[in-house]
């Protein structure tokens, strides 16, 4: 058996949530292997909606085992609160969710940290989430970082050695520090966690697959906010291209499966840093009022904008995907045109490579595509396509050299198409 892997291809929140949820019937176990409560990944069903941050999409169908991967940060206050709403909901997940002991912890100086810097950043702010995920990556490739198994052994040394680092740094940015109330939370929280198993998950996982089970690994963010290869240096801070499966889950490369690369049919993104085809116009607003993009975690307004292929190609080229999926098809609905950017025009030259130094200089080429102008959320089967969307489905799949195999028509579970190669 492999690991399949399902990853976000532009700059995240292109509806990652959803299709680990309708895909998990397929699988023994799903486990998220990076990022940590900076993501808000949506499932609606039955005529609910869930918001999962660090608990993985898998949860909801089939009682199957869900792990927390040694590449995910943790913050042990935001878990409970997710895992107690959910168990309030009838889905306790104290035995069928598995939490890595080599993840790391978000500590409460953490947050801190996340505005202080952005503060100091002025307006060259990244506009994170403000959840310590710099900070908590930061501290774990400097090795100072807590782990989750540190719970278990030692962890009051390690936890006040890097909780005092903080205060100085924070003292040396003029950034006030007490931290009182959300630490007394915070330890309670930690209390919390020891009720699931916390386990070596590279063990786990590696037994899975020897057993046969088949896996899922539900990335996090999107390949254009990578720490290495997305807009650097408005990215989040870890690998969310299908390497960081190997790494955030201790899989060998040679056991990765299927690499689902999910977008939207057009583009969004939150927080600051170059997007060369954001449309400020009527258009973009009309996109965000149709396609609701507000952020799931911190409720921002999406930036918006048609669907970028130079962006694209390049995620598909980094992560290898074998089967794409489009989301959102409804929203572009109503459009008359569709337009979909095929080059960047850089310094006078017209390239299809995503430049080192993307700034807003970046001109964008474009082609047109007639819209279909028909009302697709209630269809239910590739059949009843209109002949506009076909072509724009093929024009896509010619350029980017890969089959699109799921076309979501709406957030529910069920507005979701499952296409010719995924029937095979
Ligand atoms: P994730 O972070 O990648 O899981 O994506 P988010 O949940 O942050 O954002 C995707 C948003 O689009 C959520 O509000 C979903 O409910 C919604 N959504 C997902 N698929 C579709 C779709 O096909 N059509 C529409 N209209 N909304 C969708
Ligand atoms: P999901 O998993 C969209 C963005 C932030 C900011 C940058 C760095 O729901 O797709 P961070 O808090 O990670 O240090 O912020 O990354 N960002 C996301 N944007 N979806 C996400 O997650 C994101 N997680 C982080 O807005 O620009
Ligand atoms: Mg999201």
């Amino acid at each position: 058996m492999k690991v399949d892997v399902l990853l976000g291809l532009q700059w995240g929140d292109e509806g990652k949530g959803k299709i680990v949820d309708v895909l998990t019937p397929r699988y023994d176990v799903v486990a998220r292997f990076q990022g940590g409560p900076n993501a808000g990944h949506t499932l609606e069903f039955d005529g609910k909606k869930y918001i999962l941050r660090s608990i993985p999409s898998g949860i909801f169908q089939g009682g199957k085992i869900n792990i927390i991967g040694n590449g995910v940060v943790l913050d042990p206050l935001l878990f409970r609160e997710e895992a107690e709403s959910l168990a309030k909901a009838g889905h306790d997940l104290t035995d069928r969710l598995f939490i890595s002991k080599k993840a790391h912890l978000i500590l409460p100086t953490h947050r801190l940290l996340d505005t202080a810097y952005e503060a100091a950043k002025g307006t060259g702010k990244i506009g994170t989430t403000g959840k310590g995920i710099g900070p908590a990556y930061t501290d774990k490739v400097s090795r100072n970082g807590v782990r989750v198994g540190d719970i278990l052994h030692g962890f009051e040394t390690k936890y006040k050695a890097a909780k005092a680092r903080h205060e100085t740094i924070l003292k040396s940015l003029n950034y006030p520090c007490d931290i009182s109330r959300q630490e007394a939370e915070w330890l309670e929280a930690l209390e919390y966690l020891k009720r699931f198993t916390l386990i070596d998950s590279e063990y786990t996982v590696n037994a899975c697959l020897k057993e046969g089970k088949s896996i899922l690994a539900e990335g996090a963010q999107g390949t254009m906010l990578d720490i290495d290869f997305g807009s650097y240096p408005f990215v989040t801070s870890s690998n969310t291209v299908c390497a960081g499966c190997c790494t955030g889950l201790g899989i060998s490369p040679r056991n990765i499966g299927e690499v689902y690369g999910i977008f939207k049919a057009y583009c969004t993104r939150v927080g600051s840093g170059p997007f060369p085809t954001e449309l400020t116009d009527e258009t973009g607003e009309t996109m965000c009022d149709i396609g609701h993009e507000f952020g799931s975690v911190t409720g921002r307004k999406r930036r918006t904008g048609w669907i970028d292929l130079v962006a694209l190609k390049y995620a598909v080229m980094i992560n290898g995907v074998s089967r794409l999926i489009m989301m959102k098809s409804d929203v572009l609905d109503g459009f008359e045109t569709i337009k979909a950017c095929v080059a960047y025009v850089v310094d006078g030259k017209e390239t299809d490579a995503f430049p080192y130094e993307a700034d807003d200089s970046i001109e964008p080429v474009y082609v047109e595509l007639p819209g279909w102008q028909t009302n697709m959320s209630e269809m239910r089967s590739e059949d009843e396509f209109p002949e506009e969307f076909n072509a724009y489905l093929t024009f896509l799949e010619e350029e980017l050299g890969v089959p699109v195999t799921i076309v979501s028509v709406g957030p529910d579970r069920e507005q979701t198409i499952i296409r010719y190669t995924e029937e095979e």
